[in-house]
Formats: structure tokens, C-alpha cells, sequence
């Protein structure tokens, strides 16, 4: 599926050796680890199961990593979806993890704005992120990037 976004995948990035490319299947081991790190305790074997499924639906869904000097250090996902109250689709920021050896550099920044830009070139018109109500760094960093708080989400 070609790729409407400004800019193509694999791609060099401001961060002199970091690139983004599309997740595969063969990085299930370390897409694993950046999930477990997440909170979310994931073996390499879900997440190949999971990896397939998601790469079956790639109109609307995307796995995407950044690579530093050849090692995958960072993940995003995200998901087209369709309001029924507007007539504009929204994006959700469905996974964002950077390795913990790797934070503060820039990296989250870099693949958030990727992904809004794959959202947006599909006709997202806004985007959304669900993240824990513990999670005051992350909550730090999608402000500075510019998200505000609407809402709240209820678990049953
Ligand atoms: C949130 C996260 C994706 C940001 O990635 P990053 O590459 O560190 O992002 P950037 O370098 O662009 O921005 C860094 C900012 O992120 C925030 N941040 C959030 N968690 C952080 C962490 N554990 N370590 C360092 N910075 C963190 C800080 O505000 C930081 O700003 P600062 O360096 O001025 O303090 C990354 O820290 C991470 O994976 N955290 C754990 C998982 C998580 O909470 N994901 C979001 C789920 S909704």
C-alpha cells in the first residue's frame, strides 16, 4: 500500500542516525521487550500473532519503529477510526514506547509526528491517545506536544 505521507518509509529523521520503517513480523523480539517495558509483560510469540494481524489492516492501522544505528529502540501504533456523530475520521495513538536507554532524546517526539502525519494524510481530523492516569511523565510529554486533556476513561 503506497504511502501518502510526505514522508516515505524507511526514512532518515533529524536525529543524526535515528530512521523510521515499518515494523515486521521479524521484529517481534524486540517489539516485545518495548512492550513489556510499556507494563504490558508480552513473549515474542503473541506478539508475532498480534503483528500479523495488524499488518493484515493496513489501511487503517500502523506499526511503526525507529531504528538508532541498525537497533530498534522505539515503536508507535496507531489506528484510523470513524466518528459517528462528526463526518471526520480521528486517530488514536494506539501504542508509544521508547526504550528506557533511549528517552529524552527526541525519539517519542519523532515518531508521534509521524504518526499524526499518516492520520492526518488519511483524514483524521483530530487525534487521540489513551494513557494510564499513573503515567505522569507521558502525560508531561503529550502536553508539551501539544494534547489537552478532555476526558476521562472508564474500565469495567
Ligand atoms: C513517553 C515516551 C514515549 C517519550 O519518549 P521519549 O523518546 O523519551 O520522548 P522525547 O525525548 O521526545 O521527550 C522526552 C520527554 O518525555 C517525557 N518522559 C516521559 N516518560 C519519560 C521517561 N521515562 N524518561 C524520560 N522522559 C520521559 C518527559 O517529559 C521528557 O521530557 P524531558 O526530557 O524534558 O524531561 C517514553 O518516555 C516512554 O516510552 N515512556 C514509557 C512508556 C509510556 O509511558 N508511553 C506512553 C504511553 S501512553
Amino acid at each position: 500500500m503506497p504511502i501518502t505521507t510526505e514522508k516515505a518509509l524507511p526514512a532518515p529523521t533529524d536525529i543524526p542516525g535515528l530512521m523510521l520503517r515499518r515494523a515486521e513480523c521479524r521484529d517481534s523480539d524486540v517489539l516485545a521487550k518495548l512492550i513489556t517495558q510499556l507494563g504490558y509483560p508480552t513473549v515474542a510469540g503473541s506478539m508475532i500473532v498480534r503483528m500479523r494481524a495488524l499488518l493484515d489492516r493496513p489501511d487503517d492501522h500502523f506499526v511503526i519503529v525507529a531504528e538508532w544505528r541498525g537497533t530498534v529502540v522505539g515503536v508507535i501504533a496507531a489506528a484510523l477510526s470513524f466518528h459517528i456523530e462528526h463526518d471526520q475520521a480521528y486517530g488514536r495513538i494506539t501504542v508509544l514506547s521508547v526504550d528506557e536507554a533511549h528517552r529524552s532524546l527526541g525519539i517519542g517526539a519523532v515518531l508521534l509526528a509521524y504518526a499524526e502525519a499518516w492520520l492526518r494524510d488519511r483524514g483524521a481530523g483530530i487525534c487521540i491517545v489513551n494513557s494510564h492516569i499513573r503515567r505522569n511523565d507521558a502525560h508531561r510529554f503529550y502536553k508539551r506536544e501539544g494534547y489537552r486533556l478532555t476526558g476521562y476513561r472508564l474500565e469495567k
